[in-house]
């Protein structure tokens, strides 16, 4: 018996791991991910050690490029928002983890995988969809659904028992919290009134508007077949662009959410997102393909939209109907390139320009000046024709 354990190093995940070694009596594989958490994840193997992991079963990897090269950037092809607000910084990082802890087990011959999420979450729906959907062999242990210890109190007491060392470094987070580098997000505590404003002092990435610079900032981005490659004239990869846009966002005070939203589960949910960086990416994206894409191709993707929202909420990210759409956005961002000039000022991300050699946006045609490519007298049948019903009722029923 050996189980891949998604490990944190903290406390919750650590008592995950002792509990798996005494009530399963299982070799555990731990693995802990850099997806820009922005909390260091080297000190993980040193606390693996210290539960009595062997120096070959501890994975600390470095997944950062990946998660915005081939699961954010796609995701924000689709403009993808769920429930109109929230943009799925939690539920887009899930089925890397999940695929990249099937296939350490297959590495290490392990038959089990092991996650920290509670029964009650979005999060275990998308950690075991996941799972099974890279090899539907593989046994899940899901302690919280399992154990009794429900209360911070007993799995304090349990910690103790069992010679867990708790690191109190600073003071302990009154939330629950999930971060990677497209978002920071909040959820129990006081959040759990959903009338109560959350204090100013809750939110870490971002300044509140009132605190912003009065002079408004500038900056432009350079889209290819998509996705946003440059940042002011200068090319960047992937993660480096997220990660730069999230600060420059973040003195802005952009990004904040605080929403109430629909959980897979069945029950309601209040969460405070930050999401700088991708607040930008959203608004920009959208204004590159106001020049780039046909018509009816964007309001198409925008009615699909909403479906694939929710795919990816739901955890159904490595779903045949999901791939499926992805393919027919994709095909969408090939022309989708050029640049998009925004102004940031308190909270708002503004777009005051944009351009592309692949502009569908023709002055001869649009212009109120005059023009010799558009004949006016056409747009006289075309209305006729599709007023057309309206003529034939309005005679059929002045004649009842
Ligand atoms: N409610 C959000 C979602 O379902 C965020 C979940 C945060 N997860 C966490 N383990 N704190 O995507
Ligand atoms: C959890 O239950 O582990 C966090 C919240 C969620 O998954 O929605």
């Amino acid at each position: 018996k050996k189980v891949v354990l998604a490990y944190s190093g903290g406390l919750d995940t650590s008592v995950i791991l002792k509990w798996l070694q005494d009530e399963y009596n299982c070799e555990v594989v731990t693995f802990t991910a850099d997806i820009g958490q922005g909390e260091e994840v080297e000190p993980a193997r040193a606390k693996a050690i210290s539960l009595g992991i062997k120096p070959e079963n501890i994975y600390i990897e470095d997944l950062r490029e990946e998660f915005v090269r081939d699961y954010v950037f796609p995701m924000f092809r689709a403009n993808a928002i769920y429930e109109g607000e929230y943009l799925l910084g939690t539920s887009i990082a899930r089925p890397l983890i999940a695929k990249r802890q099937a296939e350490i087990a297959r590495i290490t011959g392990a038959d089990a995988v092991s996650h920290g999420a509670t029964g009650k979450g979005n999060d275990q729906v998308r950690f075991e969809m996941g799972y099974l959907g890279q090899n539907s062999a593989l046994t899940i242990i899901a302690p919280w659904r399992e154990w009794d210890l429900n209360s911070r109190e007993k799995l304090l007491a349990y910690a103790a028992e069992h010679g867990i060392k708790i690191e109190m470094s600073g003071k302990k987070s009154p939330y629950s919290m999930d971060a990677n580098l497209l978002h920071i997000s909040y959820e129990g505590g006081i959040l759990e009134d959903p009338a109560a404003e959350p204090e100013e002092s809750m939110w870490r990435w971002t300044v509140s508007p009132q605190n912003a610079p009065d002079e408004p900032e500038y900056i432009e981005i350079g889209y290819e077949k998509g996705d946003p490659v440059s940042l002011n004239g200068k090319a960047l990869s992937p993660a480096v662009m997220l990660e730069q846009l999230n600060i420059i966002a973040g003195r802005h005070g952009i990004g904040r959410a605080d929403i109430v939203e629909n959980r897979f589960v069945g029950m309601k949910s209040r969460g405070c997102y930050e999401t700088p960086g991708g607040t930008i990416m959203i608004k920009a994206h959208r204004a590159i393909e106001s020049l780039t894409l046909d018509r009816e191709e964007a309001h198409l993707k925008d009615e699909l939209m909403p479906r694939y929202a929710k795919l990816i909420y739901n955890g159904f990210w490595f779903a045949p109907e999901r791939e499926m759409l992805q393919a027919a956005i994709d095909k969408t961002q090939q022309n989708v390139r050029g640049t998009v000039r925004l102004k940031l000022y308190k909270g708002n991300v503004m777009v005051v320009g944009r351009s592309s050699d692949l502009s569908l946006f023709n002055p001869e045609y649009c212009t109120f000046e005059e023009d010799s490519v558009y004949d006016q007298k056409d747009a006289g049948g075309f209305i006729k024709l599709n007023a057309l019903r309206f003529i034939i009722a309005g005679k059929a029923r002045k004649n009842k």
